[in-house]
């Protein structure tokens, strides 16, 4: 059986930096407490909390330490919460997520309604809908552009949650474009590696009779990645790490596996899928 991996099967650039400033401030400072899961993946969660990092829901009852702010960013409600509080911060917010803050601020000072294209309990998008000083709304997909009811001359704007799929943006855009609004400004807020690791996914899914995607199932990026795959690819499956492969999954008609990974999945995590499928060693 051949094992096909994409070209892109490392942390993005954002999640190793949140990594690396978690470790580097970890062998500084024993008490960090991490504000929501660093990154979404529950195996570079445990693997920092053995190094000490305690995670938490709130700043509720914490006096002292400092408190690490994930990759999906926060409200600037709370971080101004945690600044009063006298806590230090670490700041491993992704640069893409700043700069998608950035524009929704901008954009609610200049009196835009927002549209955020996204799923609105992602920790980013309900962060980023407090970046906002004026009417915001979040929609998932086209379905939900299309219900949304616009204002006779409505200035409207839209951006992305960094890690949808732009096919999902660009169809929710077509929608409000519709409602034919006195003004649509549209931001691309989508990063770099979430869109190409996409479309390797997808390109690479189209080849393969099985195409395994390697990563947190609370992950955004590898729930669009599995998305992206089944549009082209029947047999596409998510699992966490190699103990959820199944026999089943291989019968004759497998020849050839294609395997993905989402920005969060440490490299080490495929490399068990691989080297269990090779040892034949799945249950
Ligand atoms: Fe940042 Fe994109 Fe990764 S938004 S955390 S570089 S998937």
């Amino acid at each position: 059986m051949k094992i096909l991996l994409t070209d892109r099967i490392v942390f993005c650039f954002g999640v190793k930096r949140a990594v690396r400033m978690a470790e580097d401030a970890l062998k500084k400072n024993r008490r960090i407490y991490s504000l929501g899961s660093i990154i979404h993946n529950a195996q570079v969660v445990d693997d920092l909390s053995k190094k000490g990092l305690r995670v938490i829901k709130t700043i509720a009852g914490i006096r002292k330490g400092a408190v690490l702010i994930s990759s999906h960013g926060i409200s600037p409600n709370v971080a101004r919460r945690i600044a009063r509080k006298g806590l230090q911060i670490i700041d491993t917010t992704c640069p893409f997520v700043l700069n998608a803050q950035k524009a929704a601020r901008r954009l609610g000072e200049e009196g835009y309604r927002v549209i955020i294209v996204g799923d609105a309990d992602h920790p980013e998008v309900r962060a980023l809908v407090d970046f906002v000083s004026t009417g915001v709304v979040v929609v998932r997909d086209r379905a939900q552009a299309a219900s949304l009811k616009l204002a006779e001359g409505a200035k409207v704007s839209m951006l992305s949650q960094t890690t949808q799929s732009t096919e999902n943006f660009l169809d929710a855009v077509r929608e409000i474009l519709k409602k034919k609004p006195k003004e649509l400004r549209v931001i691309n807020t989508i990063c770099n590696d979430a869109e190409e690791r996409q479309s390797l996914a997808r390109q690479l899914a189209g080849k393969v009779d099985l195409m395994l995607i390697v990563g947190g199932r609370n992950s955004a990026n590898t729930k669009r990645l599995l998305d992206v795959c089944k549009k082209v690819q029947k047999r596409a499956r998510l699992i966490e790490t190699d103990r959820e492969l199944r026999k089943a999954w291989f019968n004759n008609n497998v020849r050839v596996v294609g395997i993905a990974s989402g920005a969060s999945t440490p490299d080490r995590a495929v490399r068990h899928v691989v080297n269990k499928i090779h040892r034949k060693g799945v249950a």
